[in-house]
């Protein structure tokens, strides 16, 4: 029989498939459904940076009398708005369920906010995913200081907490195998999750509006990640969980293959609801035992960077007849 059981982050899974922060993991009723559907994780939906400063500074101009600041506010006042809310939510599915729940916040700078960490730890999380949402399209920053940034809210997260971290990243960078590299020596964080997807703009061309792009992923979108886990998977010595465009049982086989820990997914649960986590589950049953394959760690990294023969198949970037089979 199939053993799917995997550790991630220091957390004992099931399974691989932990379901994405998104609107699927944002109420104890979603969550006990996914965990009913046989969700290995959930991460929960992000709080944002700045609704933690939002909230922490309205509440401390109400109470600019007693003289408290952000600081204490983030220490103290967390019981009855979205942060208190969110702390709760951790709670109870903590309380109603069984699988491991890893709590997000989407951040962009290293303020205040990161103090919250300390909170959601009290609380009983598992895990603290750090979604570090950086566009580069600031024009007068260079690349480097994007990338310090990492570090800078890493460490600072990483003082305010000893829960197990992760931190999601973006796929823009001149040196991304370096900078990933750089980010799995740090020790600041236990996990990277590859890679965030970010909001879509598009142009309708007859009302002359910005309008949004596909907010769900398609299966093709999985090369993105596919290329950065088989190449990363050789020298991080951290866990990786995979995310975009896995949508079926055989995606996260190749993910698997490419030497992921985990993979992350929302689109597909979206499209097809969460009954969907039970066929991709026993697709890699299926699969395991058609190629007799006890465990995961069997088969895990097979077709990384280093194992392949094929490595310039990771590192093309030129479309050539002999690999695209057009001309
Ligand atoms: C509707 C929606 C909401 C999302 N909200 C968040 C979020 O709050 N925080 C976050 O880190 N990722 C968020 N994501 C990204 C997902 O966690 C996931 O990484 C991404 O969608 C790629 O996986 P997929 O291709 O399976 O959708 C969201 C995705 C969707 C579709």
């Amino acid at each position: 029989m199939a053993n799917l059981a995997v550790t991630y982050l220091g957390l004992k899974l099931k399974n691989p498939i932990i379901i994405g922060s998104s609107g699927l993991t944002d109420s104890i009723d979603k969550i006990i459904d996914l965990e009913k559907q046989g969700a290995g994780a959930v991460v929960l939906k992000s709080l944002f940076e700045e609704q933690i400063l939002a909230e922490s500074a309205r509440h401390v101009e109400l109470d600019k009398s007693f003289g408290y600041d952000v600081h204490d506010y983030i220490h103290n006042y967390t019981r009855n708005n979205k942060l208190g809310d969110y702390l709760k939510l951790i709670k109870e599915a903590k309380a109603k369920t069984n699988i491991p729940i890893i709590a997000s916040i989407n951040c962009v700078s290293d303020t205040e906010w990161v103090k919250f960490a300390r909170k959601i730890e009290e609380a009983g999380a598992d895990a603290l995913e750090i979604n570090i949402s950086l566009l580069p399209s600031n024009h007068e920053m260079r690349g480097v200081q994007n990338e310090e940034m990492y570090f800078d809210i890493l460490e600072k997260v990483r003082k305010n907490t000893k829960l197990p971290l992760a931190l999601k990243m973006s796929r823009y960078s001149g040196g991304l195998a370096n900078l990933i590299k750089r980010i799995s020596w740090s020790k600041f964080v236990e996990g990277i999750v590859l890679f965030n997807r970010y909001y879509r703009p598009d142009i309708d061309i007859d009302n002359l509006k910005i309008t949004s792009g596909s907010i769900y992923s398609t299966p093709s979108e999985i090369s993105y990640s596919l290329r950065w886990v088989a190449i990363c998977s050789n020298f991080v010595d951290i866990n990786i969980a995979a995310t975009t465009g896995i949508h079926s049982g055989r995606d996260v086989i190749k993910q698997l293959l490419a030497g992921t820990t985990v993979v992350e997914i929302a689109s597909v649960i979206y499209k097809n609801g969460p009954k969907h986590i039970q066929t991709m589950l026993s697709e890699i049953t299926d699969w395991m035992q058609e190629h007799n394959y006890e465990n995961l760690d069997d088969f895990r990294g097979l077709m990384a960077y280093d194992k392949t023969k094929e490595t310039a198949a990771f590192e093309r970037i030129q479309f050539m007849k002999h690999f695209a089979g057009i001309e």
